[in-house]
């Protein structure tokens, strides 16, 4: 199975977390490859041009990641999902990251726009994590996401 992990990150929490899932996705035997979407300008909505729009046809499944910004899904993934072709047969998942830790602030708002798009394209949604960047809960919050994204794909 090759699995695609295709992620926006603007101050390299996201890719960060990325990298540990390749890794422990690659310990159970799966093809694995990081692509990074890339913009010029500011990652706001409209005030962006796409550097790099990752394609998700070499993948069987793809796990998409990004950050909340403005306590919603980052405007840059959005934007990218949106312009996506057809993903019919293809399985999806879902790594955001985020500062704060509270329910409330974009976390659960950035999975729901994500799954949204992609079950519109015919993705067959496995899973989300959401990992928590604040200091006190970090380390354990991205293992879970890690070892819970990682899990799906066994
Ligand atoms: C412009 C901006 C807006 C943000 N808004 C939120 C927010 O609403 N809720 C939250 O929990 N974190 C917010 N954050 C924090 C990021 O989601 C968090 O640091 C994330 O891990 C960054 O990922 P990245 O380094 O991959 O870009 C914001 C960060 C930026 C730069």
């Amino acid at each position: 199975m090759n699995i695609g992990i295709i992620l926006y990150s603007q101050t390299g929490h996201t890719l960060s977390v990325a990298e540990k899932l390749k890794k422990q996705l690659e310990e159970k035997g799966k093809n694995v490859t990081i692509q990074q979407v890339t913009i010029s300008g500011e990652a706001a909505p409209d005030k962006f041009t796409f550097t790099s729009t990752p394609d998700v046809d070499p993948y069987d499944a793809v796990i998409f990641g990004a950050p909340v910004q403005g306590f919603r899904l980052c405007a840059v993934m959005e934007s990218y999902l949106q312009q996506l072709p057809a993903m019919e047969g293809k399985e999806a998942a879902f790594l955001v990251t985020k500062q704060l830790p509270f329910n409330w602030t974009g976390g659960t708002n950035a999975v729901s726009t994500m799954k949204k798009i992609c079950q519109e394209k015919g993705a067959r949604v496995k899973g989300a994590e959401i990992a928590i960047w604040s200091k006190s809960k970090q380390e354990k919050s991205v293992r879970n996401s890690v070892d819970n994204l990682s899990r799906l794909f066994s």
